[in-house]
């Protein structure tokens, strides 16, 4: 039933497609379309493995391989990163392929030996290593920090295909293996989505790692990533895509986004929501308590300014608003124009709050954040209007 896909000459994706998956990362990351978990079968006169899939779905990976080949015929297995939904899957592979040799980062061998206690790596490799797999060769490329320290890209030069893992991913799943089978725009806004919500803190090491393999001047006609569609026709187009969210270039575009106790924080939400629309300027507009903030965030990735609310309780932000505090300050999205605002009863808080993780963020404070006592007047809201409207007019102007 779970057919292999040819993706080159003798490679094969043998991954598995997890239709229902909904979060990531322990619930930071909603993945309303589900994802993949792509792992490939390189045929040869040795068989080589890179990357598994996440242990529920080793069957599946197995049958996909039992297609192709025995999976107890597999010689090696590259594991280009210990996080569990690609590795997984090792210990069912490893019992069924007992003689395979396990390759990965000299990093990766404290991570495997942690996850999966009697499994050895009997080779570590470093950028520029080759391994031969009787007659083909495989080259790696170490990737730290993109997003594990010991994560890497394994090339294989007689296709022209690199093997990324992570990089260049999406949480999309699918019936369809690449890229150019789907909808362009739901595969941009995800690959978008899962930068601003996996990459973007080590957006300065994506630069440099993308101009690392420009030097090496090997060509990339196949660009297959370890989650969603792979990458087949113009595959720079999500290496330029990347060029662009890691060197965090922006669009005329305002989030706005807030939570509310008694609509207060709400009433100026609006107002500045306004103010920036009476510029011109686009505007995302999101109440966080029926938002996702993974969501807000993807916005928030090709924002110029990023505008943050809340009502004050205990001395701080609503509940609501933390997660999205909590994801600006991890995924520092830097350079952008910040601009707090909320309403308060007493002591106030949430403004001061918000604006202190904005700029901590890399964030430029726009003004100094806006205040209302108890339920904004006139007055308040028209100065939250003309707030969004100096924004507006700024990013005009920018
Ligand atoms: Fe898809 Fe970092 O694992």
């Amino acid at each position: 039933m779970f057919e292999p896909v040819k993706i080159a000459d003798n490679v094969y994706w043998v991954g598995a497609v997890d239709w229902n998956c909904r979060s990531f990362h322990g619930h930071s990351y909603s993945t309303h379309r589900g994802t993949t978990y792509n792992a490939y079968l390189l045929k040869g006169a040795r068989n080589v493995l890179v990357d598994t899939v996440y242990a529920p779905f080793a069957d599946e990976m197995l049958e996909r391989i039992s297609r192709v080949i025995d999976p107890s015929d597999i010689d090696y297995i590259v594991v280009n990163h210990v996080e569990p939904d690609h590795s997984g899957a090792l210990p069912v592979i490893s019992q069924i392929a007992s003689r395979a040799a396990v390759y990965s980062t000299a990093r990766a061998v404290e991570g495997i030996s942690s996850y999966y206690p009697g499994i050895s790596v009997a080779e570590t490799v470093k950028t520029g290593d080759v391994l031969d797999f009787g007659g083909r060769q495989l080259t790696f490329v170490e990737a730290p920090m993109l997003h594990w320290p010991e994560s890497m890209f394994t090339y294989l030069p007689d296709q022209a295909l690199l093997m990324p893992n992570d990089a260049f991913g999406q949480h999309m799943a699918s019936g369809f293996r690449f890229a150019d089978e789907v909808d362009h725009g739901y595969l941009m806004e995800e690959a978008a989505k899962y930068y601003a919500n996996i990459l973007l803190p080590y957006s300065k090491l994506v630069l440099k790692k993308i101009a690392e393999v420009q030097q090496m001047n090997i060509p990339i006609e196949i660009i297959a990533p370890s989650h969603g569609l792979i990458w087949r026709h113009e595959p720079m187009q999500i290496v330029e895509a990347y060029v662009r969210w890691a060197a965090q270039e922006t669009e005329k575009r305002v989030v706005v986004a807030y939570d509310t106790m008694w609509q207060s924080t709400e009433a100026m939400a609006l107002a500045l929501t306004e103010g920036v629309e009476s510029a011109g300027v686009d505007v995302r507009h999101y109440k966080l308590g029926v938002s996702d903030h993974s969501d807000v965030m993807r916005d928030i990735l090709d924002a110029a300014a990023v505008v943050v609310g809340s009502s004050t309780v205990n001395n701080g932000v609503l509940p609501t608003v933390m997660p999205l505090l909590h994801e600006i300050k991890g995924l520092r999205p830097t350079g952008r124009k910040g601009l707090a605002f909320g309403s308060y009863g007493w002591g106030g808080g949430a403004v001061k709050e918000i604006e202190a993780t904005l700029a901590a963020a890399g964030m430029d404070i726009f003004e100094p954040g806006l205040s209302a006592k108890w339920c904004p007047g006139e007055d308040s809201l028209t100065a939250c209007f003309d707030a969004g409207k100096r924004l507006g007019n700024f990013l005009n102007n920018g």
